[in-house]
């Protein structure tokens, strides 16, 4: 029998849910963040769950070819969700996105749009003109950008992601970015430097800069380049922590070291792609550099900063890649002693001039080759953070540890620390000072000592919106 109250109370409303994959680097990562601001204006929530969502998008990578491929089996699997959700929307977007364009419509019959990365600011548009009947095909990229950022929904409590350029000039052999991401788009200086405010003025401690080569960021306008910029980023008030990412090695100017000297609060911490170890394999990636100009980089980076921790990108396995050519990047890593690398097999990517170099290498080999190169990295991993042990570092908290009573935290240099916090944890995007009591290659343990800085501000952010992801 049917109760009294059931017959008499509407049904409550259902919210629409939105639910987004991420693949790839910070920029997409930070595109993703662009547009779940756009849906929550719209007013859709977030969902962990792809099997409750209204609209699903897949922000794609397509660096290496299985990056790409993963896409495409996901885009199957949630296409079949359309069986009992007749509604849902599915929207391919990111580097895929672009690369592919309206082919993707005609692969995928089920795909209601595809938007291209620098297009992420029309989503809302393109879902409407979806709704009212039209598969639409956002891609290329338009002269005109607008910097929305006061709708990105921030992903986290305390790093702030600010774009500075996009797109990139370079033509190196194996990557397919600049046909996916368009050519070099710089911000104006003002822009970047409101942007950053407003992150700070909500309580955000930590800035990471972004762009393909984002030493390359001149200001449209005026002479200033990005040496210019981190000092004018450094300075402002309650910034913590500045990074930024992806440095060309070649566009490294001394004036940008010199900030590592003058700025502490630009953190002891660098990406600089190498990705090779030899001049030969260099040049036929079309990198514009030798061993002979990068090593001399990294001196007057560790003068200007003692104890910066550099990381670094490789890929083994490039046509032609001999014997020779690989023992020379293991060397170098020995040499550099990085504190962290990623490092990839070499994949064939459309549009680009390496697949048509010859000697392509076997697939086996080069994975043995990538193997051989991660167990040497691990050891001195080993070696770099065992040095840091009986040390109190200051640690940025990002979030809660497996083990129960322990978060975890980034030092300075970005290392990854498991602390005990005593029972009480600590505010998430609060400084702590930890000792370092364990060393493992890939994280630090250790115990709270203490706190440097509560950052109050964090708790009230009214119009930073969540974002939730799968
Ligand atoms: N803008 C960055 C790189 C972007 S791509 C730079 O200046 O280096 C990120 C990394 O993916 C690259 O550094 C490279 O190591 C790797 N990569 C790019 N294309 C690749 C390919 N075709 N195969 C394997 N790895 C690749
Ligand atoms: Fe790719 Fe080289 Fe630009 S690795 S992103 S083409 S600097």
């Amino acid at each position: 029998m049917t109760s009294i109250l059931s017959v008499v109370q509407p049904a409550a409303p259902v919210a629409r849910r939105y639910y987004i994959e991420t693949w790839g680097c910070q920029m997409n990562e930070l595109d993703t963040q662009r547009m779940a601001g756009q849906l929550m204006v719209q007013g859709l929530l977030p969902t962990r769950d792809p099997r409750e969502a209204d609209v699903i998008l897949l922000n794609s990578c397509s660096i290496r070819e299985k990056a790409e491929n993963k896409v495409y089996s996901r885009l199957g699997e949630y296409r079949r969700f359309k069986e009992d959700r007749e509604h849902l929307l599915i929207g391919l977007c990111g580097c895929v996105a672009q690369q592919v364009g309206e082919r993707a419509l005609k692969r995928v019959p089920d795909l209601d749009f595809v938007l291209g990365p620098a297009r992420v600011g029309e989503l809302s548009e393109v879902l409407n003109r979806r709704r009212a009947g039209e598969r639409v095909v956002a891609t290329g990229f338009p002269a005109e950008r607008s910097y929305d950022f006061d709708t990105i929904s921030r992903d986290g409590l305390f790093k702030g992601m600010v774009t500075i350029i996009e797109g990139c000039n370079k033509r190196c052999t194996f990557c397919i970015v600049p046909s996916t991401r368009g050519p070099e788009r710089c911000r104006s200086f003002e822009d970047i430097l409101e942007e950053v405010q407003h992150l700070l003025d909500f309580g955000f401690v930590e800035i990471e800069l972004l762009g393909q080569t984002v030493n390359h960021w001149k200001d449209p306008h005026q002479d200033l380049d990005f040496a210019d910029l981190l000092d004018a980023v450094a300075r402002l008030e309650g910034l913590k922590r500045l990074r930024f990412v992806t440095s060309y090695p070649r566009d490294f100017t001394l004036a940008m070291v010199e900030q590592f000297a003058r700025h502490e609060n630009l953190s002891p911490y660098l990406h600089l792609p190498v990705q090779a170890g030899s001049d030969s394999l260099l040049k036929r990636m079309g990198r514009g550099y030798t061993v002979g100009e990068y090593l001399p980089l990294v001196d007057a980076l560790r003068k200007a900063r003692p104890g910066i921790a550099l990381s670094t990108d490789l890929i083994v396995g490039f046509p032609g890649e001999t014997d020779e050519e690989f023992q020379a990047t293991l060397d170098l890593v020995e040499q550099i002693r990085y504190a962290s690398i990623f490092a990839f097999k070499y994949s064939p990517r459309p549009g680009t001039a390496a697949p048509r170099l010859k000697n392509q290498i076997d697939d086996d080999l080069a994975s043995e080759r990538l193997q051989i190169l991660f167990q040497a990295q691990k050891k001195i991993q080993l070696e770099l953070n065992s040095e840091l042990l009986g040390q109190e570092i200051e640690v940025l908290v990002t979030g809660d540890s497996k083990q129960p009573g322990t978060q975890m935290g980034r030092t300075p240099c970005h290392r990854i620390v498991h602390f005990d916090t005593f029972g009480e944890p600590s505010k998430l995007g609060s400084l702590q000072q930890v000792e370092i009591t364990d060393a493992k290659p890939h994280s630090l343990l250790g115990i709270r000592r203490g706190q440097t800085s509560a950052n109050p501000s964090l708790l009230e952010r009214p119009s930073v919106l969540p974002v939730l992801r799968g």
